[in-house]
């Protein structure tokens, strides 16, 4: 049974992805800049490939000039900073996307630190994770997922969270500290839960907002749900789904969409909810890094 208002993350992200195009198509004829998007990958991994050709797919549709870099899974240390390096060298390139996660024997954090902070359009280099944390969140990078995830925020609340409660499940540098830090700039009140909080389903019932980014299917109940509440989905789980056939697989998210959707005011199904929206995210922050570079002006906000 569904109560919950059901947010559409395919039509946001659209909405999202018109403006990039019209920026990126605006900035190319007034300045002659060419959008420039590098995406790198390492071994694999056959979700991260799935992931990456969508993302390079999408840079192309927004008319920006996109090189993927696909790196056997042996590549060393060395061989993927120089490539880094090069790129930020390139003025071509205006961001740059090494997907996640590398493969074991290379150090990740050497390598995204490695990428100048202007070009991180993953928003994970210390210096966007810092201005976020800051408060400045205009001249850096914000990582992708967690600034979709906030376009819904805004969407449904406004921009001031004043008096509001903000429950963010997960805190990995990638989505759940950016997520947090983003609640707390607009004013929420805002706890952060993972895999060591004890009384969970407590904590999170006090959510108004209530975001998961756990990775575990179906774990957010109703009973962990504060009727009326905003419920963000990020996870996306592949489990068996022997009900539709031998072998058969089946997309969901962290939270038990159909019980949690007839007490939520307002909910993200899995797929089809933040995940177009990091897609959406990424372009949107490498056309501001490129309005930057030519000393313009692009504002993230404003969606
Ligand atoms: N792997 C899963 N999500 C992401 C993401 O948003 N960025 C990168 N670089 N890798 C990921």
């Amino acid at each position: 049974m569904t109560g919950a208002t059901i947010i559409d993350g395919k039509s946001v992200a659209a909405s999202v992805i018109d403006a990039v195009k019209a920026a990126a198509a605006t900035l190319e004829k007034e300045t002659g800049a060419r959008t420039g998007l590098a995406v790198v990958i390492v071994g694999d991994d056959p979700a991260s490939h799935t992931y990456v050709s969508a993302k390079s797919r999408m840079a192309k549709e927004c008319g920006f000039a996109s090189a993927q870099h696909t790196l056997p899974a042996d590549t060393t240390q060395q061989q993927l900073l120089t490539l880094i390096e090069s790129l930020n060298a390139d003025t071509e390139v205006h961001g740059i996307l090494v997907q996640l996660p590398l493969p074991k024997h290379l150090n990740s954090d050497a390598i995204i630190q490695a990428i100048l902070p202007e070009k991180d359009v993953d928003g994970l280099h210390v210096v966007n994770a810092g201005k976020l944390a800051t408060g400045d969140l205009k001249s850096g990078m914000i990582s992708c997922t967690p600034a979709g995830a906030m376009v819904f925020v805004r969407r449904i609340h406004g921009d001031d969270l004043s008096g509001l409660n903000a429950v963010v499940i997960g805190r990995s540098n990638l989505f759940g500290k950016p997520m947090a830090q983003l609640l707390l700039n607009a004013n929420a009140t805002v706890t952060i839960a993972h895999s060591k909080t004890k009384e969970l389903a407590a904590i999170c019932r006090r959510g108004d907002i209530l975001v998961a980014a756990v990775g575990r299917p179906q774990m957010v109940k109703s009973d962990w749900v504060k009727p009326g509440a905003t419920v963000i989905d990020v996870g996306i789980n592949r489990v068996e789904a022997p009900e539709k056939g031998e072998g058969k697989t089946l997309l969901v998210g962290d939270v038990a969409f159909e019980e949690v959707a007839s007490i939520a005011g307002v909910i993200t199904p899995v797929p089809g909810g933040v995940g177009p929206m990091t897609i959406a995210m990424l372009i949107a922050n490498t056309v501001a890094a490129s309005h930057r570079a030519v000393g313009r002006k692009f504002e993230l906000r404003s969606f």
